[in-house]
């Protein structure tokens, strides 16, 4: 779907999962949210955080699982994804701190691997993910699924490509400062999610849209893997679009 800009776009993602959250709710059931970082999600979370405080939605039912975090990295720090989703969304909502789930980058090494495997069936045994919202990295990464991530992985630690290096760089002070490594949920993860949204605004992430929507589906650019989920929407703006 594609919309002139994506103020219009994030408001009506906001608004599907407002409403799914309500209905969940009205059959008191919890709803398993699959949460993003980065910058494009940031408008989709001020809206719910706009419809907590004016409209009275709660995140009372919700159970959140983020999509990755650096590693290592510390929750307190401010480039944290723990820190992100605090300052956007978890602070201004009534989610309840048991109910939020974000990869942990202080695991030690030997707890890392059973560390994943516990994320992974956490989300199982509460019955799987709701609803899962996607940024896209220039590199067609998911969460932090690089190119050569398989269809089937799951929650893991994975080596962060160099050209998502460069692009978190910025926000590091520098490349050098960007951890080489990161804990993501696995392709097999977000696939297994009832309804994935993908947003995709401006001209960078053009060609890496075009790949992803219509080239064909390959582990080099792990996006393409959702051509073959049964309910995943696109979301674009017009600069995103402008390849296909
Ligand atoms: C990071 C995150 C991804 C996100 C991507 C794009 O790599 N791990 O989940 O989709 O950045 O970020 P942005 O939305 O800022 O373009």
């Amino acid at each position: 779907v594609i919309f002139e800009s994506s103020h219009k776009a994030s408001i009506l993602v906001a608004q599907e999962i407002a409403n799914l959250i309500r209905e969940k709710s009205a059959l008191n059931k919890l709803c398993l949210l699959g949460l993003a970082t980065g910058s494009s999600p940031v408008k989709v979370y001020e809206e719910l955080v706009r419809m907590h405080k004016e409209e009275g939605l709660s995140f009372a039912n919700v159970v959140s699982f983020n999509l990755d975090e650096y590693l290592p990295m510390d929750r307190n720090n401010i480039q944290s994804y723990f820190y992100f989703m605090h300052e956007h969304l978890f602070n201004h909502v009534d989610i309840l701190p048991e109910n939020i789930n974000i990869p942990d980058g202080k695991v030690s090494a030997e707890d890392l691997y059973q560390y994943c495997i516990d994320y992974e069936m956490k989300i199982k045994t509460l019955g799987g993910l709701d609803f899962q919202l996607l940024g896209i990295g220039r590199t067609g990464h998911i969460g932090f699924n690089e190119p050569g991530s398989h269809f089937n992985s799951g929650t893991r630690s994975i080596t962060l490509d160099h050209i998502t290096r460069i692009d978190a760089a910025p926000a590091f002070l520098g490349i050098d400062n960007v951890p080489r490594k990161a804990i993501t949920m696995g392709i097999g993860t977000v696939m297994s999610a009832k309804r994935i949204v993908l947003l995709g605004w401006g001209i960078s992430k053009a060609k890496i849209l075009k790949k992803t929507i219509e080239g064909k589906i390959t582990s080099q650019v792990p996006a393409t893997y959702l051509q073959e989920h049964n309910n995943t929407t696109f979301v674009l703006d017009s600069d995103a679009s402008s390849e296909l």
